[in-house]
């Protein structure tokens, strides 16, 4: 396998960008709590598209208080983004999730639309998790910013994280089969780059530009699931996704919900 650069810093970081804003400030920490948590406490001094990016992380934070494991050999970034308005920060959980699939698809040598997006927005490969997004808001002065928190798995998965995420986690080497060409030592770098080259693209442009795609992209249209409210697990059909992304769903006692937030696991066939 080609050296995998451990430790990032942000001349090699900034050197890859193509952005007009996002990522030309940047702090980049070998070992950190949590990114999103660091642009969180620093948002009301920290400019708008700040970068904060980290080689481990040792709380790193997932959707709905869960926690994010983070060994080395992964990609681990938050972008603060101040000026959204209401519906820009309310779509941008959809848009995150297009254009951290395409920048991945487009680094690695996965193949256009191989990855898809478990609603809300986690990036699974081959039923198993590549990629999983934090959106946060916070209170900047009078203004609410968004922060936008992506852990990509690299490097492969086994080595490093306990026996549950192994079980049902993937990452781009274990997916590749490790082709020494593609896990590049700069691979972070340009992911990171291509991640925001697409988030300053997208983020100011409306979600029915996307939707389509993230509809495409759903490993959960059409599938028996459940529905997870707190210990509970709910059956459930889910048969769409509404063009303001919420879940259509056909609960096992007959009715109807759309659901705007949560969390959904795919039921295994028996
Ligand atoms: C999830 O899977 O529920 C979301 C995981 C989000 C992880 C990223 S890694 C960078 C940023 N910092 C965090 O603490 N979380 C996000």
């Amino acid at each position: 396998m080609t050296a995998f650069k451990e430790r990032l810093n942000c001349d090699s970081f900034v050197k890859n960008l193509e952005t007009n804003a996002f990522g030309k400030r940047c702090a980049v920490f070998s070992e950190i709590g949590s990114t999103n948590t660091y642009l969180k406490k620093n948002a009301e001094v920290l400019e708008s598209g700040f970068v904060a990016l980290a080689d481990i992380q040792t709380g790193g934070r997932g959707r709905l208080g869960r926690s994010f494991e983070s060994p080395s050999g992964g990609l681990y970034m938050s972008l603060l983004v101040k000026g959204l308005d209401d519906t820009g920060i309310s779509s941008s959980t959809v848009k995150v999730a297009v254009a951290v699939c395409r920048a991945i698809e487009k680094v690695s040598s996965i193949g256009n639309d191989c990855l898809q997006i478990k609603w809300v927005n986690d990036i699974y490969y081959g039923g198993k998790k590549l990629c999983g997004i934090l959106c946060e808001l916070v209170k900047c002065g009078e203004e609410n910013c968004l922060i936008i928190g992506v852990g990509i798995n690299i490097l492969p998965i086994a080595r490093k994280v306990s026996p549950e995420v192994r079980k049902i986690a993937t990452s781009i080497a274990d997916i590749i089969d490790d082709h020494d060409s593609v896990i590049s030592n700069d691979i972070r770098e340009r992911l990171s780059a291509e991640i925001l080259k697409n988030l300053e693209n997208m983020l100011y442009r409306p979600l029915s530009c996307f939707i389509e795609e993230y509809r495409d992209r759903s490993c959960i249209i059409g599938k028996d699931i459940y529905v997870i409210k707190g210990s509970e697990l709910i059956p459930a059909h889910a048969y769409g996704i509404t063009d303001d992304a919420k879940l259509c769903v056909h609960f096992s006692d007959g009715h109807f919900e759309m659901i705007y937030s949560g969390d959904v696991s795919i039921r295994e066939k028996k």
